[in-house]
């Protein structure tokens, strides 16, 4: 069990609401001048993941403030509880344990008193042996035909977290067409098997519960068609196309999917934090079985980084408290995720789900409705693209939203020009966000271009504020073992964010109702 703190009530808390008054002034311009050296000061890095916080609205201060705040929630004795396996999901009676998965160094880490490593390794060996068969085309379909694709059925964690990697990594991609069902949608569903073949298409049907509607339904659908007439396949064909990922044993039986083509999870395993699992099989399908270890051993790297590292040096830590102190004390209650490469599209829609679904909580660990904020909206898109879309508002909207940039120092095909550009726009947008442009300067603008009779009419329109908070993770490449880290990067932010915020982040019962409505208006 974590320690149930209420954070307003810490020594910290309520330090911080004096400092954030006391700072009502903070400028990053003048703080720049006067340190030269704070982009260094505030630049934290481990392996080939540097992050510097220096464009926050944050003194030493501030930090020594959240920080202490972090101690007094006893981060630190979360963290450890959480990595040994401690029944911290109170509500649903359960370890998170999405970190062992990916430990490859660890012979035991147990839950009742079962040491879960064994399973772990036998379960990644699955994976890694069937996987390898359908990319050599060893194991073939019903037809006898070696798979040219692959559909993953699932929704949430068990889409979000495969699609992502899998977009995010088309660099290393093999052979395998991979698609991705999660709608309910019909007609998109209808799109995609117009244009598949059953003699050389597997399905991965990934449900953690093998109940969810969404999930279920389409592969239903699939299971039909796969059966229709015209192709003259038989019930017993199933199991050369079909396999799942699930914990529920029973209905994947029931469908009719083989003993050895079940992928088993567990209910340590929270579905946004379990593309780690076997749930990553669509990943080590299309990707190769050695990217996806690498995957695993980038997270590895930023868990031990996690793990190890005093908190004032400790990446998801920070960038967990900087969440905190513009969420609670600045009231902000939005943050933007923009990574500065194309690949990563779909990594914001995973980090809503992590974020929003972990930390979308009102009631505290006591069970006491909360009187402060907590999980923020998350939201974004990848830039270039979101600098011709949403920036104006970020620029010269009335409201405060802080960003988070993320490059990456070498491009994979090695377009240098393009890859110039593309990181130098990731930096003037953080720097127009901080330093803004002002009235001076604008005035001088005018003149300098002969533009002298605008200035009355347009002076106030092009005036930059600045003040505006960012934080820039520049990656070195986009590699698996990198993405690793980023990922893992995030669910640690996520986790701390909970501790402090004194919530369960890992359940999710707000996303019951509305299903339990749908059903009753299906039987209406
Ligand atoms: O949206 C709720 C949720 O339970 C998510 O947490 C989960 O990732 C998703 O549904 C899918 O659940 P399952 O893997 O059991 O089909």
């Amino acid at each position: 069990m974590l320690k149930n703190q209420n954070p307003t009530k810490t020594i910290a808390w309520q330090k911080l609401q004096k400092h954030y008054k006391e700072n009502q002034n903070f400028s990053l311009k003048k703080a720049f001048q006067k340190n030269q050296n704070r982009k260094e000061d505030l630049s934290f890095s481990s392996n080939e993941i540097k992050v510097d916080y220096s464009k926050n609205l944050i003194t030493n201060k501030t930090l020594n403030l959240l920080v202490d705040l972090a101690n007094e929630c006893q981060l630190k004795d979360a963290i450890k509880k959480q990595f040994a396996g401690d029944i911290i999901n109170t509500t649903e009676n359960r370890a998170v344990l999405h970190t062992a998965l990916r430990d490859f160094k660890a012979n035991k880490i147990e839950i009742d008193g079962k040491n879960i490593i064994p399973e772990i390794k036998e379960t990644l060996n699955k994976v890694k042996v069937f996987s390898d068969k359908i990319i050599s085309g060893e194991l073939k379909s019903y037809a006898n035909k070696k798979f040219t694709d692959i559909v993953n059925i699932g929704i949430g964690g068990s889409d979000l977290g495969p699609k992502m990697v899998v977009e995010s990594l088309r660099y290393y991609k093999n052979h395998l067409n991979t698609h991705f069902v999660s709608n309910i949608d019909g007609d998109y569903l209808q799109e995609l098997l117009q244009n598949l073949n059953p003699k050389t298409t597997l399905f991965v049907i990934v449900s953690k519960t093998f109940t969810t509607q969404e999930t279920i339904t389409n592969a239903n659908t699939i299971k039909k068609w796969f059966l229709s007439q015209e192709f003259g396949t038989k019930k017993e064909d199933i199991k050369h196309n079909f396999v799942a990922v699930s914990t529920n044993h029973k209905e994947v039986k029931n469908f009719g999917i083989d003993k050895n083509n079940t992928f088993t999870m567990w209910d340590w395993v929270g579905g946004r934090f379990s593309l780690w699992s076997a749930v990553g099989l669509s990943i080590s399908l299309s990707l190769g079985f050695n990217n996806f270890k690498e995957l695993l051993l980038g997270a590895n790297q930023m868990d031990n980084h996690f793990k190890n590292t005093n908190l004032k040096e400790n990446i998801p830590v920070l960038s967990a408290l900087m969440s905190v102190w513009y969420n609670n004390f600045y009231q902000i209650e939005t943050e933007i995720i923009t990574p500065y490469s194309q690949y990563l599209e779909k990594f914001v829609p995973f980090t809503q789900q992590l974020m929003m679904e972990s930390n979308g909580k009102s009631v505290d660990r006591n069970g006491d409705v909360i009187n402060y904020q907590t999980g923020n909206i998350i939201w974004g898109n990848v830039g270039t693209n979101m600098q011709h879309a949403f920036m104006q508002l970020v620029h010269q909207g009335t409201k405060m939203i802080p960003v988070e940039f993320i490059g990456f120092e070498e491009s994979l095909y090695g377009n240098t020009d393009h890859h110039k550009k593309l990181l130098a726009n990731l930096v003037g947008q953080s720097q127009a966000l901080a330093f803004g442009k002002t009235k001076e300067k604008v005035h001088l603008e005018l003149k300098t271009k002969g533009e002298i009779q605008k200035i009355n009419s347009l002076l106030p329109y092009k005036i930059f504020t600045g003040n505006k908070p960012s934080t820039t993770i520049i990656v070195k490449k986009l590699t698996p073992k990198n993405l690793g880290n980023l990922i893992s990067l995030y669910e640690h932010k996520t986790f701390v964010q909970g501790v402090i915020w004194n919530i369960n982040s890992f359940d999710q019962f707000g996303v019951e109702l509305g299903k339990e409505l749908a059903n009753k208006q299906l039987s209406s």
